[in-house]
């Protein structure tokens, strides 16, 4: 039974998924300090050039978002989110770039997209692929969107990685990358493993967790 030290793991399996009301907030610290390495790693891949138009998918807090725009000029950044809350929190936290119209921050989901075909030279989403229980029409829209050769990048951990949290329990799709990598194959992609690394470990009350993080590269075909 949930207790207030240890809270129920189906309720933050749901929070995670879609962070919503007042746990949002406290859900979105702990996403912040767990996934940052996740961030670091997909941001070596990516390493966005001048001009590029890039999406970020379930951004979260969009805590690292600026990151984006360092040692790259004129850069266009969009993002989805389908939490509310999300949202307004990544909008306050970037607010500057918001009102230099540089960031664009928007409600919405993968399996629709509010984006014009061939739009963008880069797509990525760090640990939202677990909430795509049918993950094919989430991947025809991002095909959809990006321009030829363009590339989706898929930050996440390994299948071991995530059995440590007892919620992944709760609805968590748990592919391996090899499984991802097959997927996207099918799904009109190319794809590689571009990086791959252990996170520094995370001390918890009930004892330590190694997260292995991993980056797959997919290039539009
Ligand atoms: C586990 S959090 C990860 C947040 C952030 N990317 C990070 O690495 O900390 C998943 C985020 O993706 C969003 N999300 C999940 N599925 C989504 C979908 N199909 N479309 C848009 N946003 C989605 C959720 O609202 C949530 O903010």
């Amino acid at each position: 039974m949930a207790t207030p030290e240890q809270p129920d793991p189906r309720m933050i399996a749901a929070q995670l998924r879609k962070p919503s009301g007042d746990a949002a907030e406290v859900v979105g610290d702990k996403m912040d300090r767990v996934n940052e390495p996740l961030f670091r790693l997909t941001l070596e891949v990516l390493h966005p050039a001048a001009h590029e138009r890039i999406l970020e998918i379930g951004f979260g807090t969009g805590t690292y978002l600026e990151r984006l725009f360092a040692g790259a000029e004129e850069l266009q950044v969009h993002g989805i989110d389908y939490s509310p809350e999300m949202v307004e929190r990544a909008s306050r936290r970037n607010a500057a770039l918001v009102d230099a119209g540089r960031l664009h921050l928007a409600t919405g989901t993968s399996e629709d997209l509010p984006f014009e075909s061939e739009y963008f030279d880069r797509v990525f989403c760090n640990m939202v692929v677990y909430f795509w229980d049918q993950p094919e029409g989430h991947l025809a829209e991002i095909h959809r969107i990006l321009k030829p050769g363009g590339h989706f990048y898929i930050g996440m951990r390994t299948r071991d990685s995530m059995l440590q949290f007892p919620f992944v329990q709760h609805g968590f799709v748990l592919h391996e990358p090899e499984t991802w990598q097959a997927i996207l194959g099918r799904s009109g992609f190319s794809c590689r493993e571009a990086a791959r690394r252990f996170d520094p470990v995370i001390e918890e009350a009930e004892g330590d967790i190694h997260l292995e993080s991993v980056c797959l590269d997919a290039t539009k075909l």
